[in-house]
Parts: C-alpha cells; sequence; structure tokens
C-alpha cells in the first residue's frame, strides 16, 4: 500500500513508519493521521510484524497539528468533527509493541504523538516540548496528561506553562525517552531493538504492554492481581514451554509464530 504523506517499509519482522511531510516539518494534519491510523492498523493485523516502529526525519518527528489547516477552525468545527479525538488516537489501539524513534522537533501534537509511543529512543539532535500556549491554545491530544505521568509534574508545569523546549539529554534525565544514540545511527539502533523485541513471543510482548499500560489506569493492587492472572495462564502457553525448555537445554529458544 502506498501513502501520500507516510513512507513505509519492513525489514524482517519490524515495520518502520515514518512520518513525511517535510516542507511542513512533519505538521501532522487529518491525511497523516488517517493514513498513520491505517498503517498501523494493518502491521498490527499482519502476523508477520512483532515491532512497529514510528519515525520523522531527520529534521523532525513532527512540528505538532499542521497550524496552517486549524487557524480557521471554529468551536462547532471542532466539537462536531470531534478534532484530534476523530483520528489521533488510532496508536494507543494497536497491540504490538510500537517504538518511537524521535530525531529533531517533537514539539505540541508531535510530542503528544511521541509520548502515545510504548517507549522512546531519541536522536542526540531531538527536542521536545509543547508549545501550545504560544499559539493560544491547551495541548489537545494528552499533553497535560501524558507529560506529568512521564516525568513528574515539576517538568512538566514548566514545560507546558513556559513553552520551554527541551533536548535529548534532558529528555533521557527526566524519563522522556528511554535512551539516547547518535543521530546518525538512529534508524539503526532503534531496527536493532525493534528486531529484539520482534524476536521473543509477540504473545508475551502484547501482554506486557497490557499490563504497563493498566499500571496507569488502576489502583496497584488491582494491577498486580491481573499481572499474576497474566503469569499463571502463561503456563497454558506454547511460549512459556519453549522458552523454559530452550533455557534448560542451553539453546536459543525459537519464538517463531509465538
Ligand atoms: N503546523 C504547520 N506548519 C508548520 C508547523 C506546524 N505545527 N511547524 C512548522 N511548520 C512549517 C512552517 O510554517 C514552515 O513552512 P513554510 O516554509 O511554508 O513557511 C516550515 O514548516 C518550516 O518551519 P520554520 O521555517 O518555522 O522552521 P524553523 O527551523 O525556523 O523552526 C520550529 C522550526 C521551531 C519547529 C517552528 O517551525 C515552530 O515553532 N513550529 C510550530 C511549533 C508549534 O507551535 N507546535 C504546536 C502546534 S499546536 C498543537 O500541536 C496542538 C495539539 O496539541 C494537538
Amino acid at each position: 500500500m502506498s501513502y501520500q504523506d507516510l513512507i513505509v517499509e519492513v525489514h524482517d519482522k519490524v515495520a518502520l513508519i515514518r512520518l513525511n511531510r517535510p516542507k511542513a516539518l512533519n505538521a501532522l494534519n487529518d491525511n497523516m493521521m488517517n493514513e498513520l491510523g491505517e498503517a498501523l492498523y494493518k502491521f498490527d493485523a499482519d502476523p508477520a510484524i512483532g515491532c512497529i516502529i514510528l519515525t520523522g526525519s531527520e529534521k523532525a518527528f513532527a512540528a505538532g497539528a499542521d497550524i496552517a489547516a486549524m487557524v480557521d477552525y471554529t468551536y462547532p468545527d471542532t466539537h462536531r468533527d470531534n478534532y484530534i479525538g476523530r483520528n489521533w488516537e488510532h496508536i494507543l489501539r494497536v497491540r504490538k509493541p510500537v517504538i518511537g524513534a524521535v530525531a529533531g522537533f517533537a514539539l505540541g501534537g508531535g510530542c503528544e504523538l511521541a509520548m502515545m509511543c510504548d517507549f522512546l529512543i531519541a536522536a542526540d539532535s531531538a527536542k521536545f516540548g509543547q508549545p501550545e500556549i504560544k499559539v493560544g491554545v491547551p495541548p489537545g491530544a494528552g499533553g497535560t496528561q501524558r507529560l506529568p505521568r512521564a516525568v513528574g509534574k515539576a517538568k512538566a508545569m514548566d514545560m507546558l506553562l513556559t513553552a520551554r523546549t527541551i533536548d535529548a539529554a534532558e529528555a533521557e534525565r527526566i524519563g522522556l525517552v528511554s535512551r539516547v544514540v547518535p543521530a546518525d545511527k538512529l534508524i539503526e539502533e532503534v531496527l536493532a531493538v525493534g528486531k529484539q523485541i520482534a524476536s521473543m513471543s509477540t504473545s508475551v510482548a502484547i501482554q506486557i504492554k497490557d499490563a504497563v499500560n493498566r499500571s496507569f489506569e488502576t489502583t496497584l493492587s488491582q494491577g498486580v492481581s491481573y499481572e499474576r492472572q497474566l503469569f499463571q495462564s502463561a503456563f497454558g502457553t506454547p511460549s512459556q514451554k519453549e522458552g523454559m525448555k530452550a533455557f534448560l537445554e542451553k539453546r536459543l529458544p525459537n519464538f517463531e509464530g509465538l
């Protein structure tokens, strides 16, 4: 399938989706968000894929929602059409792991989209920020909710209220990204991480992702109880049999198709 605003590649069991509106620094418009949903659902349903990577260009992951497209929207337009709500959150319904690979600007809706990935690996060129206040709006795709959960209230309030942009080193220090790599190695490094994840049991990866995401929505005891059920039910799966036998037999496990 070909897309207007995305470039899509498959590397072994890893799908790589690149946001591609270079002239607008990957500003996120309706068509791109619709296409992103289509591509994500396609790879999520593809049994040959074990991990998905979402990235942008060297200059920008995405510089935010498309300001030129929304400048003349009215409140009736945004409310009636459920602007943002209608097509920005497909990524949250993807069951397989999604890694965000961020180089350059991840601002506003770009930072919010990045935070909807399961974890982020940043190039040393990455810059994160929620500058919506400078264009007269609050964040609209989860910035006031996911940023404090990721980095704590003090840093989130600082970034959201001042529109300050932080660099990759600070993003790693405060826990927004899991790793920082040289910009010219970003895709190579993230593909290696994606391949590592895809080489193991996709079912287990889906369970881990589901359980971790629940930890943000539930009490500790309910979350631990859910995890315990997943763990106990794992003993009815081929992943557990293969993984544990392979360890004891001192060989590599074969999780193909699991
Ligand atoms: N929407 C539309 N177009 C954008 C854009 C955006 N968010 N960000 C950049 N562009 C366009 C610019 O208009 C420019 O287009 P032209 O060449 O046609 O003039 C092109 O991309 C290159 O941008 P700059 O010339 O500004 O590049 P720069 O290197 O000087 O600056 C930047 C880069 C600091 C990222 C600057 O472009 C910028 O501040 N962009 C806007 C960031 C922003 O405010 N994002 C939040 C948007 S609101 C939002 O996202 C709401 C939400 O929560 C969902």
